[in-house]
């Protein structure tokens, strides 16, 4: 097999046509002028090749680009740097913008620096990159929305129950204990009865209106703060599911906002709710330390892990929980706990706290 490239000269390659035919823009500056361009380079511009030769290069670019374009030129030309790649915004011979990813270098042209550059049109994908990037943030914006509606109609709920349900229950109860006490007759024997029954009957309502409301909107939050109302969740998560709990707490307590509490009480109910749903667990470690800069929970189990389960396609929680943790300024991790299982690592900076 003959060495063709050792053969070769440079001027036996057909340049002219390579360049010609090329998918990317090819093009010289001359006097700050196109004196160059093939056709790819010219139709990024919306022009024919002949029309677009000789054009002033300031003109073909967008305002807010022209002094960026004219130092990377100099630059060049004036032979403080051979060679740049970078990115600016074209002006199509429609008004249109055209993203370029040029790369150009100092080469001498008719005895004068000048330069020789090679360009892609990469408007798409700018715009696809922007495009992702508004979505992300409206998903953000849904999801914020969402969680304080959430919160919002929880309170609501809770305080309803609560109050409301609660009272009329309680009223019930009361009437019932009345009519208990008025039928100690031994003819009234049935009705007695039904009446203790009934009472009975409202004592659990009581209790599961109660629970329920606590449920919604934890009253423990509010009245003792955020490390009793974890310990309590716990407490009540482990006899729920049958699995070990552990809570272990260092430094100050509650220092947090009440609103960053809540949020970091509802992360820790959803991440209890991932361990029932899909761990497998014995048993869950709470861990909260805080000092003067930085609140951190370490939520872990000793599970199947995140990689033994499939994730469920349209799964929101975790996403929620990042979101939940980035409302209130902070970071959430969820990995493998070291030795199995899964690790859910919140930190929080301190209010006040240098970031
Ligand atoms: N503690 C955990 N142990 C094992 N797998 C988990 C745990 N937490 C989350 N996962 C996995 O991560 C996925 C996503 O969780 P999530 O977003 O909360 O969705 P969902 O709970 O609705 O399925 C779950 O479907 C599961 O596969
Ligand atoms: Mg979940």
């Amino acid at each position: 097999m003959p060495q063709l490239s050792t053969e070769l000269s440079f001027d036996d390659v057909p340049f002219r046509g390579i360049v010609e035919q090329s998918l990317a823009g090819v093009y010289v500056v001359l006097d700050e002028r196109f004196m160059y361009a093939n056709d790819t380079f010219a139709a990024m511009f919306g022009y024919a090749r002949d029309d677009f030769i000789g054009r002033r290069m300031v003109d073909c670019v967008t305002p807010d680009s022209v002094d960026e374009v004219m130092r990377n030129y100099r630059l060049r030309v004036g032979g403080a740097v051979q060679s740049i790649h970078y990115y600016t915004k074209g002006v199509r011979s429609d008004g249109q913008i055209v993203h370029l990813d040029l790369h150009a270098s100092r080469v001498i042209c008719r005895g004068r620096p000048a330069l020789a550059g090679v360009a892609l049109d990469v408007t798409d994908s700018v715009q696809r990159a922007l495009e992702l990037k508004r979505h992300r943030e409206q998903l953000r914006e849904l999801a914020q929305h969402v969680n304080a509606a959430r919160e919002t109609e929880r309170a609501h709920l809770a305080r309803e129950l609560h109050d409301v349900l609660g009272g009329m229950l309680s009223s019930a109860k009361f009437d019932l204990a009345r009519i208990a006490r008025r039928t100690t007759q031994p003819d009234q024997g049935e009705v007695h009865a039904i009446a203790n029954d009934l009472i009975a009957l409202m004592q659990d309502s009581i209790a599961a209106v109660r629970a329920i409301s606590n449920e919604l909107r934890p009253v423990t939050l509010d009245l003792l703060g955020l490390e009793s109302a974890l310990r309590q969740a716990l407490e009540r998560f482990g006899a729920r599911h049958d699995v070990a709990t552990e809570v272990q707490c260092s430094g100050p307590s509650d220092a947090l906002a009440a609103e960053a509490a809540t949020q970091v009480f509802r992360i820790v109910q959803e991440a209890l709710t991932n361990v029932a749903r899909h761990a497998r667990a014995q048993r869950v470690t709470l861990g909260i330390a805080q000092t003067a800069s930085t609140f951190t929970l370490r939520l872990a189990d000793d599970g199947v892990g995140l990689h033994a389960t499939a994730h469920r396609k349209g799964a929101l929680g975790l996403f929620g929980m990042a979101e939940r943790a980035r409302e209130i300024g902070g970071r959430l991790h969820v990995g493998e706990a070291p030795g199995g299982g899964t690790e859910v690592v919140l930190t929080v900076p301190m209010p006040g706290a240098a970031p």
